[in-house]
């Protein structure tokens, strides 16, 4: 069995998975006020920065991976209407279950898929937007989950992909303070969950900087892709395009 990285620990691959899901059964409940407490808000905003270059359009079949608790799914549906369809899935039910009643409050039913980025269970070229925010580097092999975006995208169609990065230098110091120092106390006050928070700070640091995703989704057969940096590289927005 290979290994790989949980946090900072060295684990066995489906160990990283298993464990992986017991962060989020754990923080489903209190996801959506842990991210609004954590990031100030500013969550929000990146997000709405991923649905505005996305531009989804009417008729547009878009599929949101690891949708969690739904808020790009929730942007996105009203955009393409009349005809077209968001796709909300995720490999985990508890934060899915959140997202649909989220969903449903706002008078949204969109079609909801239990399923593991890394094996996609859609034909290839069905969708005209992949978009998968804050998921990625919960994945075990990041490769093989971009090349599933890539086959489920069409011709000409987007990959979006949200994800925590590497930040510029001035602000690396007051960045490892707070991730270090802040977020596991807001998470075991807030969510009674130290330890899930401690890993969110770990695995940020464990994923691989822009110029590595980049380079990741070339490989996976994106022929151009934009980096766009937010919030001092706190967060970056990759999209690639299928040609
Ligand atoms: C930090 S949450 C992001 C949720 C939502 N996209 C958002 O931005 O608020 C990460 C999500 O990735 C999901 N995830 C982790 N590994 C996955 C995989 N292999 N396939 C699909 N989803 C995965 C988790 O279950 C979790 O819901």
């Amino acid at each position: 069995m290979s290994q790989t990285h949980f946090g900072f620990q060295t684990v066995d691959e489906h160990e990283k998975a298993r464990r992986v899901r017991e962060v989020f059964d754990s923080v489903a409940p209190r996801y959506d006020l842990m991210n609004d407490l954590m990031s100030a808000g500013l969550h929000r905003w990146w997000k709405a920065y991923t649905v505005m270059v996305a531009n989804p359009q009417p008729g547009q079949c878009v599929l949101d991976i690891a949708g969690g608790t739904g808020d790009l799914g929730l942007a996105m549906a009203p955009k393409v209407q009349p005809g077209g369809t968001v796709v909300h899935t995720d490999i985990n039910e508890a934060m899915l279950r959140v997202g649909r009643d989220r969903l449903l409050d706002h008078g949204l039913v969109l079609p909801t898929v239990v399923c593991d980025a890394e094996r996609l269970p859609f034909a290839d070229g069905q969708f005209d937007l992949v978009t998968v925010a804050f998921g990625l580097r919960n994945m075990t092999h990041k490769e093989l989950a971009l090349g599933e975006m890539y086959r489920s995208l069409k011709v000409g169609g987007k990959l979006l992909v949200l994800e925590f990065s590497k930040v510029a230098p001035l602000l690396q110091k007051a960045y490892d303070w707070y991730s270090f120092h802040v977020l596991p106390r807001l998470g075991r006050w807030v969510a009674n969950d130290e330890a899930s928070y401690r890993y969110l700070a770990e695995s940020i640091r464990m994923h691989p900087d822009q110029e590595t995703v980049r380079n990741m989704m070339r490989a996976a057969g994106f022929a151009h892709v934009d980096v766009h940096n937010l919030t001092g590289g706190v967060v970056a927005l990759h999209v690639g395009l299928k040609v």
